[in-house]
């Protein structure tokens, strides 16, 4: 088929060349979009007279009549087409004649990419957010199932002080909570409306881009042309936004791969949501967490590649910006993918709290609490730090822990101790006596799951 620019050409493309020009394999995707743009811009072109009632409605009722046939695999993207704004004129030409012609007045698909892709990623981060709210929840019903489990909290993965589990996992709940508000920035900002902008410097056509934003649910449209067509940093945003939400993901999958190992053995993930070995029987491999973990990787690298390529670019559009489609399109199904099994991964797997508990009762992890019980008492926080340091030596070389000191020999420490202080050391207590807002007691995740709940309920 010859090429719609093809009057000022008088050699064919080279099919090489025709092949590595085209974007359809991969912007086809946007066939919707695209043809609700072309539809709003017909209105438009009506609306203004620019072009006539008769073709409008042959414009409208062809571009129905190729998205039902789309939808319902009658027709196919069997094509050598340019990309998916050819196709779907071409397409529109062949069917409908001279009107079909008239559909790209006061417009380039220098703008009507700009808008497909706005109006394409609009669409698949309504999904991604409604699969965020659900990864939040779930998060959310298993720290309310776990506000009683009390394992060691970490630093430099050596055991540090006591929390329960519920705190844990409402961490990451905060942290999605931020991810989706960031997306949802992200999509506020980019619902300003492009088309109109023609092919960089507007038209000499009297249009109305309001009407036409109006109709695609625009918030507002874009006031300078050059960057209506330049500019990409949208989908910029976005890659960042979701790759700070899969550096979470990866983060909680990295937990979930230790802590389902026999060496932590604090959760046990379903059968559903794990694998096995082709030669080892023994084995349950946590797959999906690895394969989130691993996935990150992408997305980063959807981001690195989007960034390089618009770095250095002139004004207005390039052909290289092409590009940001397969990038953007990679990050949105990895995201989507990594969701879709991470949260029921979450939600089926088991909590082995005795276990959890019987770490946290070794590694010393109330030395703090006991340093902080001779405060009280009235020592000076660096003095009781030292002497605590040095009953934990203590205890490692003969073999005990803080909780089967005796009695006496605290005392020979330091009079200030009592029988109270097994008491205050126990971890529930350790635990319990957390107050501050924010901290691991009873009434700071009580709080916190209100917070998220409220969130939710929003
Ligand atoms: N397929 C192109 C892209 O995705 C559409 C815009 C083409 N514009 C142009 N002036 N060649 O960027």
């Amino acid at each position: 088929m010859d090429k719609m620019w093809a009057g000022r050409f008088t050699e064919k493309l080279n099919e090489l060349a025709d092949d590595f020009n085209s974007s359809f394999h991969f912007d086809c995707r946007m066939f919707r979009q695209d043809i609700r743009g072309s539809i709003a811009h017909a209105h438009m072109l009506a609306a203004k007279g620019i072009i006539s009632q008769e073709d409008t409605s042959l414009i409208v009722d062809g571009l129905c009549a190729i998205l039902e046939d789309i939808e319902s695999g009658k027709l196919t993207f069997q094509s050598d087409a340019e990309d998916i704004h050819m196709f779907i004129e071409s397409e529109l030409t062949r069917r409908i004649g001279d009107a079909g012609k008239r559909l790209h007045t006061a417009r380039s698909r220098n703008d009507q990419v700009a808008l497909d892709i706005r109006m394409y990623l609009r669409d698949e981060n309504t999904e991604i957010l409604g699969l965020i709210r659900k990864l939040i929840a779930t998060v959310c019903d298993k720290a309310k199932e776990n506000t009683d489990a009390i394992l060691p909290g970490y630093t430099h993965l050596q055991r540090a002080q006591p929390i329960t589990f519920a705190h844990h996992l409402l961490a990451y709940a905060m942290m999605f909570k931020r991810d989706y508000e960031r997306i949802t920035d992200a999509v506020k900002r980019m619902n300003s409306s492009p088309i109109g902008s023609c092919a960089l410097a507007g038209t000499t056509y009297d249009t109305d881009r309001f009407m036409e934003a109006e109709e695609l649910a625009f918030d507002s449209v874009m006031l300078n042309s050059i960057d209506g067509v330049s500019d990409r940093d949208f989908c910029l945003e976005l890659l960042s936004a979701y790759s700070i939400l899969m550096m979470h993901l990866s983060r909680f999958s990295e937990e979930v791969v230790l802590w389902s190992s026999w060496e932590f053995k604090f959760i046990e993930l379903s059968d559903s949501f794990s694998t096995g070995s082709s030669i080892m029987p023994q084995k349950k491999n946590p797959d999906m967490a690895e394969l989130v973990r691993g996935k990150c990787g992408r997305v980063y690298g959807d981001l690195m590649a989007l960034l390089t390529t618009l770095k250095g670019l002139p004004l207005a559009y390039n052909k290289d910006m092409q590009e940001d489609k397969e990038s953007i399109f990679d990050a949105v199904d990895t995201v989507k993918l990594c969701l879709g099994v991470f949260e029921p991964m979450i939600a089926t797997m088991t909590t082995l709290k005795a276990n959890m508990l019987s770490a946290a009762q070794k590694g010393f992890i109330n030395a703090t609490d006991l340093a902080d019980y001779l405060v009280k008492k009235g020592m000076p926080f660096r003095t009781a730090y030292k002497l605590v340091g040095e009953t934990v030596a203590y205890c490692i070389a003969n073999k005990t822990v803080l909780e089967e000191f005796p009695f006496e020999k605290y005392k020979e420490l330091s009079p200030l101790f009592e029988e109270d202080v097994y008491d205050e050391i126990s971890l529930v207590t350790c635990v319990n006596k957390r107050v501050s807002v924010g901290s691991t007691g009873p009434a700071s995740v009580k709080m916190q799951i209100e917070y998220i709940t409220e969130f939710l309920n929003d």
